[in-house]
């Protein structure tokens, strides 16, 4: 496996489900990863952690990603990953989230290099599969210690680091530094595959470019357009109407259906997913290079915090730009029970009409991953 020139799917928790991962690939991705999974459960034989390691067939190039501190663990679900197809093994040392930092993994793992470099160590003596490390600059601003993990990583033997370009404190409040990352890039042997903040085609290769990092990955861009990967690959932005958006967010009520079965159960587990990605889907706005490039020098962050300021749109474009939770639960629903585009387009409009949509919010996107 050859990590250089790749366009990477990020691990997403929650986002990253099945079905969205093959919305991903019908729009032009190719490498997909999954959802984080805890390997002491996963020797426990967890059926909802096992769960997180399933690809669908399609997904031919695809990594698992695990959270572990014990190279035993560490070992042991890497190898349940494997029989279940995943062509690498992705170890999780960037999430910041207190459950996984309090039990010595994630983040934690920036602050145990030597630990770290030993657990690499062993995973590499002990999968079949190419081994790979995802981390963040480091704990805090005035801890980044990433040129000396990422060394410590690529001496272990693993294939490729990824680095997020924000410390484990500041999840999201600051732009990715991308100087940080092309730093690591120059340093190492092993392809560094960047990350953070690749919300269009154009920045995406401006960034890769200029830092010189093997590969990139994408996380939030592609929840809020799965087609960004076609973008990229074709470096040419689509701008979708509503009723092409609808479209999307409908077939990825269809593979929902596929995967978790048509029927009510399957219907209770989809909506757990499906009104949460709905909180990403409504983000998307149209914005051409040369409006993004001037508004994103003023708002770094914009397009996941997005003022919605624009008045006299249709009514299918505000429906779908609405970020109201109850919105999107009741969206949800329409489009599972849908029979097909058609009927989904007219029912959506008869959801708009008995809840006349308001402005969106300002709102970060609360997530606290990663
Ligand atoms: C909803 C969500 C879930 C995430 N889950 C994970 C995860 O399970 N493992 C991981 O390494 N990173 C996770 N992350 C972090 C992303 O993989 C990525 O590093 C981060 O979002 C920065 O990339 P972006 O700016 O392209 O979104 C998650 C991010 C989000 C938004």
């Amino acid at each position: 496996m050859d990590f250089r020139g790749l366009v990477l799917l990020a691990p997403l928790t929650k986002g990253g489900n099945l079905p969205f991962r093959r919305l991903c690939l019908d729009h032009g991705c190719r490498v997909t990863m999954g959802e984080m999974a805890y390997a002491y459960q996963v020797v426990k034989r967890s059926k909802s952690e096992l769960a997180l390691l399933r690809k669908h067939p399609d997904e031919t190039c695809f990594g698992a990603q695990i959270a572990a501190s014990r190279p035993g663990d560490a070992i042991a679900a890497g190898l349940a990953a494997v029989e279940r197809g995943a062509s690498w093994v992705d170890l999780n040392c960037g999430c910041p989230i207190h459950d996984i930092v309090r039990r010595g993994m994630g983040a934690t793992m920036l602050q145990r290099p030597a630990h770290l470099g030993k657990l690499v160590a062993e995973m590499v003596k002990g999968l079949p599969v190419p081994v790979t490390v995802k981390i963040r600059l480091g704990w805090s601003e005035g801890e980044q210690n990433a040129s000396e993990v990422a060394k410590v990583i690529e001496e272990a033997g693993a294939a490729a680091v990824t680095v997020h370009g924000r410390t484990r404190e500041q999840r999201y409040s600051r732009a990715a530094d991308w100087d940080a990352v092309a730093r690591i890039a120059a340093e190492r042997t092993i392809p560094v595959i960047g990350n953070g903040d690749l919300l269009t085609w154009y920045e995406t290769h401006d960034r890769w470019q200029q830092s010189g990092v093997a590969s990139v990955m994408i996380g939030r861009g592609a929840l809020i357009k799965p087609w960004i990967f076609r973008e990229i690959a074709e470096r040419q932005a689509w701008e979708p109407t509503a009723e092409q958006r609808l479209g999307v967010w409908f077939d990825l009520a269809q593979k929902m259906k596929v995967h978790f079965r048509d029927d009510e159960k399957g219907r209770e587990r989809a909506m757990r997913f499906l009104p949460w990605h709905f909180e990403f889907l409504c983000r998307y706005r149209p914005l051409s290079a040369p409006v993004y490039v001037e508004q994103a020098k003023a708002h770094p962050l914009m397009q996941t915090r997005f003022a919605d300021d624009e008045a006299d749109l249709p009514l299918l474009e505000r429906v779908l730009r609405d970020s109201r939770p109850e919105l999107h639960t009741r969206l949800a629903d329409v489009l599972w029970r849908a029979a097909d585009a058609a009927e989904a387009e007219a029912r959506t409009l008869a959801l708009a009409a008995e809840m006349p949509p308001v402005a969106g919010s300002t709102d970060e996107i609360a997530v606290a991953q990663g």
